[in-house]
């Protein structure tokens, strides 16, 4: 198998891969609704929640807007810090909704205090916030974030974009009192892309009732409505359910304290080899992800002649995203990725230095 050191979609198990060669059965059936209500179940071990897990067959993006037209009527705050928070902004813009951007450099946090200032200037319904900018390798404090919101604004429901560090990193949902979380399936949960999962709190869906124009496809009260029945509105992707249940067997095997831990790990390594390369790293000390990691790319390596490279040994990285590309690499450490596979890119950096 290749190692793909890339910020999804990443590297798939060949168990969960097979996983979905399972022969089809009609959606709406008892044999498929056992495997929809139990993946469902497991999911609220990664997500931390005892709330409602919600299933959709879409990637990430849809729930960015779900969570717009569903719990936003007219006024939301989007703090924006990286590429990911930007387009949830723009997605809020386009669906017509009064959005304020709560603005940081790419390279600097969304703190609690720059969101207490802007929550005590005006009210909003709900804000927006990423919890792991994938575009800049920046992890956001969202825990001490929420704090400040439910002490300035406590009706305020709390949003929050866990696309690319769910399952890798620990987001307390319900310690954090998140009122939703949402996920693509192609991050670290290390599935194909398809599926985007979100957690949501009893007062988040109670918001949405009040909520007009939530459309259909993604109105989450009709979704919840069918995942009572463990259902869906309109047919899932069921090879993609039942690669997320088995892969949901295998996270909750390695224990999701451990998962956490491997990343955490994983991170240290690869930031640590990075400074002591000279290599700056783009996100600030205490703000830095745990499943990618943005180096700077001080040596001026040619970053597709360094993928060129890693190819011929069945690996490769990211460049930067956007306006960073050439200017950082990327290195994601997420998903099923080990710390044998880290020190053999790491291994495989050393020789591309000296070469
Ligand atoms: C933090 C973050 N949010 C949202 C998205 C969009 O997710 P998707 O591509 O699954 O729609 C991405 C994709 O890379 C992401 O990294």
């Amino acid at each position: 198998m290749s190692r793909m050191f890339v910020p999804g979609p990443v590297d798939v198990d060949d168990e969960v891969l097979q996983a979905q060669a399972r022969p089809m059965v009609p959606h709406r059936s008892k044999e498929f609704e056992a495997i929809f209500r139990q993946a469902a179940e497991k999911a609220k071990q990664i997500f931390l929640t005892r709330n409602r897990v919600l299933i959709a067959t879409s990637s990430g993006t849809g729930l960015q807007e779900a969570a717009i037209r569903n719990f936003v009527q007219r006024d939301v705050l989007a703090c924006v810090n990286g590429a990911f928070a930007e387009r949830w902004f723009d997605v809020a813009v386009s669906n017509g909704k009064q959005a304020d951007k709560l603005e940081a450099a790419w390279d600097a946090p969304i703190t609690p205090d720059l969101v207490t200032a802007a929550l005590k200037k005006k009210s909003y319904e709900a804000i927006t916030i990423v919890h792991n900018e994938t575009s800049t390798g920046l992890q956001n404090p969202v825990g001490e974030v929420a704090e400040a919101v439910r002490a300035v604004s406590p009706d305020t429901l709390i949003l929050v974009d866990a696309v690319s560090s769910l399952s890798g990193a620990k987001i307390e949902t319900d310690a954090w009192g998140l009122d939703m979380v949402l996920t693509s399936s192609q991050k670290c949960l290390a599935l194909p892309p398809g599926l985007a999962l979100c957690a949501v709190s009893d007062r988040a869906m109670d918001k949405a009732k009040s909520v007009e124009a939530r459309g259909w496809y993604f109105d989450l009260l009709r979704m919840d409505k069918h995942r009572q029945k463990d259902s869906t509105p309109a047919t899932p992707a069921m090879s993609l359910i039942y690669a997320l249940d088995a892969q949901l067997d295998r996270i909750l095997a390695e224990g999701v304290e451990a998962r956490f831990a491997r990343h955490s790990a994983m991170a240290e390594r690869v930031q640590g080899w990075a400074e002591a390369r000279d290599l700056g790293i783009y996100a600030p000390a205490g703000y830095r992800s745990q499943t990618v990691t943005t180096v700077r790319n001080e040596r001026g390596w040619d970053i597709p002649a360094l993928n060129g490279f890693l190819k011929q040994k069945d690996m490769r990285l990211a460049n930067g995203y956007g306006a960073l590309k050439n200017v950082t690499f990327r290195i994601a450490h997420m998903g099923e990725i080990q710390m044998s596979d880290v020190e053999e890119l790491l291994a495989a950096l050393e020789e591309f230095m000296t070469q």
